[in-house]
């Protein structure tokens, strides 16, 4: 019998006689997966089938996944005697799939997609190639690559219409091969809009034929070695002037939008008005506000001339109208962006030709004439078949009733143009700005988004049509970096806007690990994550060896110094555990095999000073400095303005700005182990036990939380928490958790000090 078995399965084909379970790891998490049985297995003799026109413009996308193992695999109608089929077929009748759904069934002799219209098709190909090892994105590799992918049931559509990403061209200019190269990033991620920010005060980057001194002058600036607002100008290529720039012919956006479109995506073009558009007016200056004094405007603007047309000319009008006609030709979405966002309107006050038409058209104000300006933009584009759309800043004064807002200072616009009864798409700051560094936009953030406001009545929150990430590009100068500010939290973005039940954040970045690989092979660039120690802070009473969690990415080394330099590709390797047996403090960082590294980790390691003092009694003792403070302060060479005792850790006081707070006093802990603190605050904060530092939350920002992880044994310790608040919003408070005690504000039976 068991003979005969083995003998059976020696018999049946390769991919059915391995038992290897191969991986499941679909970004966006697909809505309903089913692992089956055994592996479908890709070869030359495969053969991709479609069932109509629709499909076989979709087969090239597979067949190019394929090509780099497998060669030009054949595409056919179909046949009735094939083996090993990818069959890809349009069924109209499949509504409940919607535009974008479809279904994928591998089994081990057919895998087959069904949709209901192209994207479908398109989409269930793209989780073919995230079932299929990461080796074969990369051409080297793929040749080696296991062409199998497992037997699954998946049924998937997306949460939301509006998938986007936003690049800004103006700042830094993207060849088209680049942008090429963000639509790819895009579609593998089943993301379906391309906001093109085409217009900015660094630049102006689409040739319109009308008005050449827009690319011949607008296009191209002095160059400086960093973006620099206050020294934009645009002198021409004929000066002599070293410049920085480029522009894309209409050539060009044909091509890029012809290319998003095979991807079923969406480009939407912003061409910025009434503000932001210095390099437009560099290059039309007459369209700037009468009587405009510029030497008070960069006095009181910084920016070096106005960047805001004039409302009043009739000119700017006719100039604006012309150039929406050459842009609506090349761009056959629905939405045409006309950004609208921080303009200046003081120029309009101050203008006889802004005062003439405020006058004549009854308008209150600068703002209502902003409104008059949108208005008057939106009935052109819907006269061209267009719907404007644009920053929130359009609802003021009025928003232009077809109009949609694209919330980004928060949500609040979006709630408000919802209520309204617009369509909103949400890309606020705080979860959508991917030129924001990591530490204040984590990718466990981006997971966490919802466009929705709960606030909203059902109907209103049908309005919302999705969300969009933003790489704004003044501190990005290349593709890398752009690769690293998106990578992976596009991917994050992908999945809360596709997944009707995405992953929570700690399962979300574990499912991201492995995916690192696929990012490798393609030759991306990405945030690396920073490397995880057992414990960020060690006292040299307890444990002595400071181990790490195994690198998050594949090839991955940890390196780390012990001198307070950061670590370097040369530094020595943390294998298992470093042992510490003196204060120092660790200082380690995560590698790729390419030397880029992560950015570093600190572990405080100090000497356990036994508490001196026998006689506590419960509390602790605060004081209260006054004082402008961009961090935790040293406390002890300030004179406090109050001080008290108290048994929790919060707020003290009235005031509401410029001011630190510092707890002092001793824990009592009763039982060894691991002891997670946490703050969370507005502005920064720092908890200490003796002399380690075990939270870390310094600096200025808004409410977070951080956290830290100790080992202690039992006994009394030392405990300062260190507070300051600046402006804005203050918060402070901070938890517990460790042996026996569920995470909790630190309690207060555990907390002494000093009679
Ligand atoms: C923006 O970030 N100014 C839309
Ligand atoms: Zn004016």
């Amino acid at each position: 019998m068991f003979i005969s078995l083995l003998l059976a399965a020696a018999l049946l084909p390769d991919s059915a006689a391995d038992s290897a379970v191969l991986p499941i790891n679909i970004f966006p998490l697909p809505a309903s997966v089913t692992r089956e049985n055994g592996n479908f297995h890709f070869d030359r003799q495969t053969i991709i089938e479609s069932t109509d026109e629709d499909s076989a413009k979709e087969a090239v996308f597979l067949q190019a996944i394929l090509k780099p193992g497998l060669g030009d695999v054949r595409i056919t109608s179909p046949q009735t005697d094939s083996k090993r089929v990818v069959l890809l077929q349009i069924d109209k009748s499949k509504t409940d799939l919607g535009p974008e759904g479809y279904t994928l069934t591998v089994a081990p002799n057919e895998v087959t997609i069904t949709a209901a219209a192209a994207a479908g098709i398109f989409y269930g190909i793209q989780t073919i190639r995230q079932l299929l090892p990461a080796q074969i994105e990369n051409p080297d590799q793929a040749k080696h690559a296991r062409w199998d992918i497992p037997c699954v049931q998946i049924t998937d559509k997306p949460k939301f219409a509006w998938r986007g990403l936003m690049l800004d061209v103006s700042r830094h200019f993207f060849p088209k091969q680049d942008v090429e190269h963000f639509l790819d990033l895009e579609a593998m991620h089943k993301m379906n809009v391309f906001h093109w920010h085409l217009v900015d005060d660094g630049g102006w980057r689409i040739q319109i034929n009308h008005y050449p001194k827009l690319t011949e002058l607008g296009a191209w600036r002095t160059w400086k070695p960093t973006w620099n607002q206050r020294n934009l100008n645009f002198p021409g290529t004929s000066s002599g002037d070293r410049v920085y720039g480029g522009f894309y012919t209409q050539a060009d956006i044909k091509e890029v939008v012809q290319y998003a479109a095979d991807r079923h995506i969406t480009v939407v073009p912003e061409i910025e008005m009434p503000g932001h558009s210095m390099a437009a007016l560099a290059a039309y200056p007459e369209l700037i506000c009468t009587n405009a004094n510029v030497a008070a405007y960069k006095k009181r603007t910084g920016n070096p001339t106005p960047n805001v047309y004039c409302a009043g000319k009739e000119s700017t009008f006719k100039f604006l109208e012309t150039v929406i006609d050459e842009v609506c030709a090349l761009f056959p979405g629905e939405y045409f962006h006309i950004g609208g966002d921080e303009v200046d309107k003081y120029l309009w006050d101050n203008c006889p030709d802004c005062k003439k038409r405020m006058e004549d058209e009854g308008l209150k104000n600068a703002d209502e004439l902003q409104s008059y300006f949108v208005k008057r933009i939106a009935t052109y584009l819907n006269s061209k078949g267009k719907r404007l759309i644009g920053w929130d800043e359009i609802l003021e004064g009025g928003l232009a009733p077809t109009a949609a807002v694209m919330s980004w200072r928060g949500i609040d616009g979006g709630i408000a143009a919802a209520q309204a009864g617009h369509n909103v798409v949400m890309s606020p700051g705080s979860h959508c700005y991917f030129d924001h560094s990591y530490a204040d936009l984590p990718t466990e953030k981006v997971i966490t988004f919802d466009p929705v406001p709960p606030s909203l009545t059902d109907d209103q929150k049908k309005l919302i049509l999705g969300a969009q990430g933003n790489l704004w590009t003044e501190w990005v100068p290349d593709v890398p970096t752009a690769e690293q500010r998106i990578l992976p939290r596009m991917i994050a973005l992908s999945e809360a806007l596709w997944s009707e039940k995405k992953d929570d954040p700690d399962t979300f970045m574990s499912r991201l690990r492995p995916y690192y690989a696929r990012l490798d092979a393609m030759g991306c660039n990405y945030y690396l994550p920073k490397p995880e120690a057992e414990f960020n802070a060690v006292l040299l009473n307890g444990p002595t060896e400071v181990r790490f969690m195994p690198s998050p990415i594949a090839g991955g080394m940890i390196r780390y110094t012990t001198d307070g330099s950061v670590p370097t590709a040369t530094s020595p390797e943390v294998r298992g555990g470093i042992s510490v047996d003196k204060p120092c403090v660790i200082t380690a960082a995560l590698f790729r095999p390419t030397g880029i590294s992560s950015e570093p980790i600190y572990v405080d390691v100090a000497a356990y000073k036994p508490t001196d003092s026998d006689n506590l009694v419960p509390g602790l003792s605060y004081k209260i400095f006054d004082g402008e403070f961009d961090a935790v302060p040293d406390f002890d060479k300030l004179k406090p303005a109050d001080s008290g005792e108290g048994n929790s850790i919060g707020l003290l006081g009235d005031r509401k700005t410029n001011y630190a707070i510092e707890y002092n006093g001793y824990i009592r802990i009763d039982k060894d182990g691991a002891y997670t603190f946490t703050t969370t605050s507005d502005d920064g904060s720092v908890i200490w036990l003796g002399d380690v530092k075990v939270v870390d939350s310094d600096g200025p920002h808004g409410a977070v939380e951080k956290k830290g992880r100790i080992y202690l044994k039992s006994g009394v310790y030392p405990i300062k928490i260190g507070y300051f608040q600046g402006g804005g919003d203050q918060e402070l408070s901070a938890t517990l958790e460790g042996p026996g005690i569920n995470k909790q504000p630190i309690p207060a039976s555990m907390l002494f000090r000093n009679p």
